[in-house]
């Protein structure tokens, strides 16, 4: 193929001469991508353009959309580029060395191939004028009803091209309504659910933060279907992740025709990303599900594609925990750390994690005015040694954690005075802090150097570190990056991307160490964070009340196994409100329980509860780890927040209710309907850490169909009243 343009001198004058390349003909056909029930259907057609005709459940015949005529058809592209007759939002912009902007890709080849339940596609596209390839590949999860894509593109020309946009994934759907489920929050009120009926125009949800890129919004989504109203059991539901840590964009175009486009990738945001001759860039996987069963069939698809690839060892338990913040702060030595170890033992928990404050030697970190960056023993607070204290946690039997936040500094710091180059900085502009501290420069391969050794040095503190809570504790302002010079448009893709080299190297160092991914709270859930994680810290926001909404939320994308819950102390240091220690730890036992409080200002009374409820949670929590979630009632839009985990063979239950708000005698009268059990068993109905239950049927037999059908009423009539059922089936 030759240049298409040419500027001709004719004389004195120029003469423009348009010639155009000839587009290669192809083959029309159908390829299908597929689970058990859902697909995406591509189609090419013979002058190579290739579009997605169908999104939903799975069409056996799907050849017959060769036969099929009608018009639109140009709106509905895969991959739509911007260039060709192409109008609407595109997921693939790209700006060409001589300036000019268009792209048209057409079907090269595709290729699929199949292993362990999982079915991969490969569609080869490229620009028919340019030398520009774009790889979609499409990786089906057969019975977990998730398709993941992400997008390659070469540079197999001669000069350099700009990416303006560069989308994962691209969705087109045709629906009568759209009601989009998404998750609004800040610090310490992280995901909080939004309902909104998208209209015509372009709906984003984005963020610009560089880090704590879920602070604001998650890049995960629910979309209802043809409905106005959010289901849990009914209508079709689509809903999707983005693996990714940094900026991010989800935009929902709704046509004037009113068809829906949806773009899921990393944010172009100041990120024109130059890609070299003969490179590739990888975009971020995009996470897909489609369910006829309502959000809560959408929700579980998710959670058994992150039990089973999502999470870093997702699915499998990790120990129940006290963690020394909210009990100690800064403000320890060693015997009030073995204190608490010996506490932690006693009540019957199997780990215990120092959080911050033990670092720093010319600038102790007793506060957080400074210190991060240099990750040395504060000897002064613990003149045994790290080692001592893991010593102790093991001979108690318990597993041990230390916290970390390595990808800042403080401006008091070593680490600030003998390498400022690696602050992330913009010349000559105020470097702002936040919680007193500046981001590291992890575009740097240096800095990521520096990163990985942080973790490693820490890992040598003691023999058998077993889990590493890793902060994040601000965002990114006044990008710059020194490494970088004049080509600053890389820095937000490359500190993700550099973040995740280190993840993985760590990954295949300590491939055991449990690494549990914090950001200021839950500004860090997203599954790209969560591929290098077994777990994240959901909010700093304890309080039980607070949790319902969010843990509510959390749950429509992510799975509980990765849900870090803890039981802190009351007056609540985040909100003052009061809960009772019964919910507080009911709460808790819905995710990964822990507890983040000085046990020895729990009274006797207290602490036994606490060693019943830890026991009680030991028995229930592979169901809780590994089970199916039903959400039964909303804390958003009931005065009680109900849900339950049915494990694979549906042997067993867990069941939880919270009273949040009692108003009235009658808001309880019609009980609950359990959900996923099997109708023609029996099962045994024990309510946990209670002497008196709150239901008549407590510890007898009932059939899984009375259970589901309204058989099952316990009375919660207080506010901040909760319950706990275990249902075992007896044959
Ligand atoms: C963040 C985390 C907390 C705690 C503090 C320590 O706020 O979310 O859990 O680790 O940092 O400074």
């Amino acid at each position: 193929m030759s240049a298409i343009l040419a500027w001709v001198p004719v004389g004195a004058q120029k003469r423009h001469v348009h010639t155009v390349v000839e587009i290669p003909r192809v083959e029309a056909r159908v390829i299908p991508i597929g689970t058990e029930k859902m697909q995406i259907l591509l189609q090419v057609d013979e002058d190579g353009k290739v579009f997605m005709p169908h999104v939903g459940a799975p069409i056996a015949n799907p050849q017959e959309f060769l036969r099929y005529k009608g018009g639109r058809r140009w709106l509905r592209e895969a991959y739509p580029a911007q260039g060709g007759t192409f109008l609407g939002v595109p997921a693939f912009h790209v700006k060409y060395k001589d300036g000019t902007h268009n792209t048209e890709l057409r079907y090269v080849s595709h290729q699929c191939h199949a292993s362990d339940g999982v079915e991969t596609t490969a569609v080869a596209l490229s620009d028919y004028v340019t030398s520009l390839e774009v790889r979609l590949i499409f990786c089906a999860y057969a019975k977990e009803n998730v398709i993941k894509a992400h997008t390659e593109i070469t540079n197999a020309g001669k000069t350099p091209v700009e990416l303006l946009e560069y989308a994962s994934s691209a969705l087109n759907l045709e629906a009568d309504k759209y009601l989009l489920t998404h998750f609004r929050g800040d610090w310490a009120v992280e995901m909080q659910p939004v309902h909104e009926q998208l209209e015509y125009g372009t709906k984003v949800i984005e963020s610009r933060r560089g880090t704590q890129g879920t602070r604001n919004e998650n890049p995960s989504f629910l979309l209802s279907l043809g409905s106005d109203s959010f289901s849990e059991e009914y209508g079709d539901v689509l809903a999707g992740g983005l693996c990714w840590s940094g900026n991010f964009t989800l935009s929902f175009d709704r046509s004037v025709n009113g068809r829906l486009s949806i773009l899921a990738g990393i944010a172009s945001h100041a990120s024109a990303y130059p890609l070299r001759p003969g490179k590739t860039f990888v975009t971020p996987d995009m996470v897909w599900t489609f369910s006829m069963e309502g959000a809560g069939g959408a929700s579980r698809n998710l959670h058994r594609w992150a039990r089973r690839e999502g999470v870093y060892r997702g699915g499998t338990i990790t120990p129940t925990l006290l963690n020394s913040w909210e009990g100690a702060y800064f403000d320890f030595t060693t015997p009030v750390l073995t204190g608490m170890i010996d506490d932690a033992a006693r009540m019957g928990l199997e780990m215990f994690v120092l959080d911050d404050g033990w670092f720093g030697t010319k600038y102790p970190r007793n506060s957080d005015k400074c210190g991060l960056g240099d990750w040395e023993l504060n000897s002064a607070k613990i003149p045994e040694g790290i080692e001592y204290l893991a010593a102790y946690a093991h001979e108690k039997g318990l597993k041990f954690g230390i916290w970390i936040e390595p990808e800042m500094v403080s401006p008091l710091s070593v680490l600030a005075e003998t390498h400022p180059e690696w602050v992330v900085q913009s010349p000559g502009r105020e470097i702002y802090q936040s919680r007193n501290q500046w981001c590291l420069d992890l575009s740097n391969p240096a800095v990521q150097d520096f990163v990985y050794g942080i973790f490693d040095r820490t890992m040598q503190l003691a023999p058998g570190i077993d889990y590493i809570k890793w902060d994040c504790n601000r965002p990114v302002v006044s990008f710059g990056s020194p490494y970088l010079g004049n080509e600053q448009d890389r820095f937000f893709v490359e500190y993700v991307q550099g973040l995740y080299s280190v993840m993985d190297r760590i990954r295949e160092k300590y491939p055991d160490v449990m690494i549990q991914c914090c950001a200021g709270g839950g500004a860090r859930v997203d599954y790209g964070a969560l591929k290098r994680c077994n777990e994240f810290w959901t909010s700093d926001n304890t309080d039980a009340i607070s949790r319902a909404t969010i843990q509510y939320a959390t749950s429509m994308v992510y799975p509980a196994c990765a849900m870090a819950s803890h039981v802190s102390a009351v007056p609540n240091h985040q909100t003052g409100n009061v809960t009772p220690l019964k919910m507080r730890f009911d709460m808790a036992a819905a995710g990964r329980l822990g507890m983040e409080l000085q046990p020895k200002n729990l009274t006797e009374e207290e602490r036994a509860l606490a060693m019943r409820c830890i026991a009680s949670y030991k028995g229930f929590r592979e169901v809780v780890f590994t089970g199916d979630l039903y959400r039964l009632s909303s804390p958003v839009d009931s005065d009680y927040y109900s849900f339950m985990y049915v494990n694979e063979d549906k042997s067993k239950a867990v069941v939880f209710e919270f009273c949040l708000r009692y108003q009235a005698r009658e808001s309880r009268d019609r009980g609950l309907l359990l959900k996923g059990l099997d109708p023609a068993r029996t099962y045994k109905v024990v309510e946990q850490n209670v002497d008196q239950s709150c239901w008549w049927g407590n510890g007898q037999f009932f059939h899984g169909d009375f259970l589901m059908e309204g058989g099952f009423n316990p009375r919660l009539v207080q506010s901040g009243a909760s319950a706990i059922f275990v249902l075992e089936a007896s044959q």
